[in-house]
């Protein structure tokens, strides 16, 4: 009996995302955004209302919740709010809301993965009811002009079928704000960089100003959340007005038992303390931008460096980035049902999977190598060792029965698979990944086809495999030291999804060897600790995303053949012998920069501290 309720408290903190804020955050907030300006608010996802309560004397106060057992705690803790027990998607809720907006919008939206969206007892929507009820509710909010409105259909229509339930909340949080109004929203800070969030802090840059992004340096505001870093975001709408942003990175040390900055100041001296900008290392570090776009948060901080160093720093701004100059950097493959997709070799010839008993014998046009994990890495740049998986790629062969039971014009040009593999395959379909018949896996599913005209595929034909999948330039998206990017010199290899791969599309320019030397260089290494995201115990995660923006100067075709030289004999050596030619690296980035050798050496100085430093606090 314990345990069912303690399942179903566990099943529902997962269905409705109930993390709550607590006091500590909620009276930050209104440290910098105080209830005396303030005459309307909404938390339109309100646990127990932990973020309203410093506003709980305000006049108009709105609270929407859609766990109906949260009700009383809510009511009872603010008797002033307006306590909504519903779906905030929901056009009834719609109908209870402001259409002129509220003052304050504050949120900790629920992060309910994609698959679990809409199965929870208290709510059936599905991701696409939502977004459905999202473009109804953009055209009956009084919040937004006409070419607003646009842009948040735009952004409501990019809702990736990836997205969680955080970016739909997002999505409602920015079209319940005022003309003149503020949001504060709390969230992970690994969410920035998420794929899918980048429709919408595309959108925070065109409708609002940011005024301060408060980053948990420790991840250490939300106790039982182990090391998830938190930020809040705090915007107003967009006004004409030039308007700074402050980021302030709070580390556990500025916390007191009342505030999570009181060893550095009073609640009613924050904002001010703040705005005078006076860091205290390793306690509060505070930083003004001078454009208030979220966008620019990503890449202030290389531009800091060279800030420091020479008035260049503006030319850094509109540097290009690594997508800029024509490379291509996605994610390496992932195959859905690892179990059954990769073999590993047994002995010279021989493989089996982890999933099944039976040994399957080479064969040459139905296996490709494959780059897994950091196994399959050595201490040098260059991969050309013999690995020990290999991806089951089946193209244009059946089993004999799916060959039998297909229509001549869906098969021409098949043959049977040898009978080992037809085995292989007929035992795995009987068997269970996470519950599931690996066939019936969400990612396997898909591989089956069977169009009107054309032939058919089946559910063990992986979808033929793109270029990204078999890049050569490949970079660990999980770093547990420093980040090294990896050349793949073996023959028709794929690179897993556990890497970002990098395709210079057959330039001649940037060639494999010149990109290993670059991207293994300072100058990027510091920007990947700038722009990747720490996790739990210090590794550094690093997605493509973030690797599109990593900038680079402009190399004449000169440097660039140079740096093919060095490349190429980075990846003759092992890695960590490698200082010398790394510096003539760093030397060649820099200098296209600055062109003058001790600007140049000063700032390699900078950067070499920078990235030290950014180690040591993750590690
Ligand atoms: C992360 S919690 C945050 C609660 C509160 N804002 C805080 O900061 O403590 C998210 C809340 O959203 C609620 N929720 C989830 N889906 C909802 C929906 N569709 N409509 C309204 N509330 C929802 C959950 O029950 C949960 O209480």
């Amino acid at each position: 009996m314990l345990n069912t309720s303690l399942n179903m408290k566990l099943d529902k903190k997962k269905l409705l995302g109930q993390f709550f804020s607590g006091s500590k955050i909620a009276e930050m907030i209104e440290a910098l955004v105080p209830s005396r300006n303030i005459t309307s608010a909404i938390d339109p996802m309100c646990g127990i209302g932990d973020l309203l309560l410093p506003y709980a004397d305000i006049e108009d106060l709105t609270g929407v919740e859609i766990d109906v057992q949260l009700r009383d705690t809510i009511i009872e803790r603010l008797p002033n709010i307006q306590c909504i027990s519903g779906n905030a998607f929901s056009a009834q809720t719609l109908s209870c809301l402001k259409s002129e907006g509220y003052d304050l919008v504050v949120a900790n939206p629920p992060y309910v993965r994609k698959e679990l969206i809409g199965k929870a007892q208290e709510t059936k929507f599905s991701l696409t009811d939502i977004t459905c009820n999202l473009h109804f509710f953009t055209d009956e909010f009084n919040t937004l002009n006409d070419s607003e409105r646009n842009m948040m259909h735009c952004a409501i229509d990019k809702i990736s079928g990836l997205s969680d339930l955080s970016i739909p909340a997002w999505l409602l949080c920015m079209m319940l704000v005022n003309h003149n109004g503020k949001f504060a929203i709390v969230l992970p800070n690994s969410w920035l960089s998420r794929e899918y969030s980048q429709p919408i802090l595309e959108l925070i840059d065109n409708l609002f100003d940011v005024n301060y992004i408060l980053n948990d340096v420790n991840g250490v505001w939300f106790k039982g959340n182990a090391q998830v870093r938190t930020s809040i975001i705090i915007a107003s709408r967009k006004s004409s007005c030039n308007i700074n942003t402050s980021i302030v990175d709070l580390y556990e040390s500025a916390q007191n038992s009342t505030s999570l900055y009181g060893n550095v100041t009073e609640a009613h001296n924050f904002a001010n303390f703040i705005r005078k900008g006076i860091s205290i290392p390793n306690i509060c570090e505070i930083k003004h931008l001078p454009k208030s776009t979220i966008t620019s948060v990503q890449t202030e901080k290389l531009e800091d460096c060279i800030r420091s160093v020479s008035s260049k720093s503006n030319e850094y701004i509109t540097m290009s980035s690594l997508e800029d100059v024509g490379l291509k950097i996605s994610q390496g493959l992932r195959t859905g049902a690892n179990g059954f997709f990769y073999l590993k070799r047994v002995c010279e010839g021989v493989y089996r999977s982890n999933i099944y008993v039976g040994y399957i014998s080479h064969k040459d046009n139905l296996f490709l190598p494959v780059i897994q994990g950091q196994s399959d890495l050595t201490d040098r740049y260059a991969v050309n060792t013999k690995l020990s998986t290999v991806l089951l790629y089946i193209q244009d062969s059946l089993t004999q029965s799916d060959f039998d039971n297909t229509e001549e014009e869906h098969k021409i040009g098949y043959n049977i698979l040898p009978l080992d593999i037809q085995q292989y395959i007929s035992d795995s379909e009987k068997l269970k990944i996470k519950g599931n018949f690996i066939p019936s896996l969400s990612s396997v599913k898909t591989n089956v086809r069977k169009p009107k005209k054309g032939l058919y595929r089946f559910w063990y034909m992986i979808p033929k495999l793109q270029r990204r999948h078999s890049a050569k330039i490949f970079i660990p998206r999980v770093n547990s030291s420093a980040v090294i990017v990896y050349k793949c010199d073996i023959v028709n290899a794929v690179i897993d999804a556990n890497f970002s791969t990098i395709d210079n599309l057959d330039n001649s320019i940037w060639t494999n060897n010149a990109l290993v030397a670059i991207l293994n260089s300072t100058w990027c290494q510091v920007q990947y600790e700038q722009l990747g995201t720490v996790m739990g115990g210090g590794a550094l995660k690093l997605e493509a995303v973030q690797l599109r923006k990593v900038k680079i100067p402009n190399l004449s075709k000169k440097v660039l053949l140079e740096l093919d030289r060095i490349g190429g004999e980075l990846c003759k050596c092992r890695i960590s012998n490698q200082s010398d030619l790394l510096d003539q690296v760093d030397f060649h980035i820099i200098n296209s920069f600055f062109n003058n050798k001790e600007k140049s050496e000063i700032l390699l100085g900078e950067l070499k501290n920078k990235l030290q430093h950014y180690k040591e606090i993750r590690q």
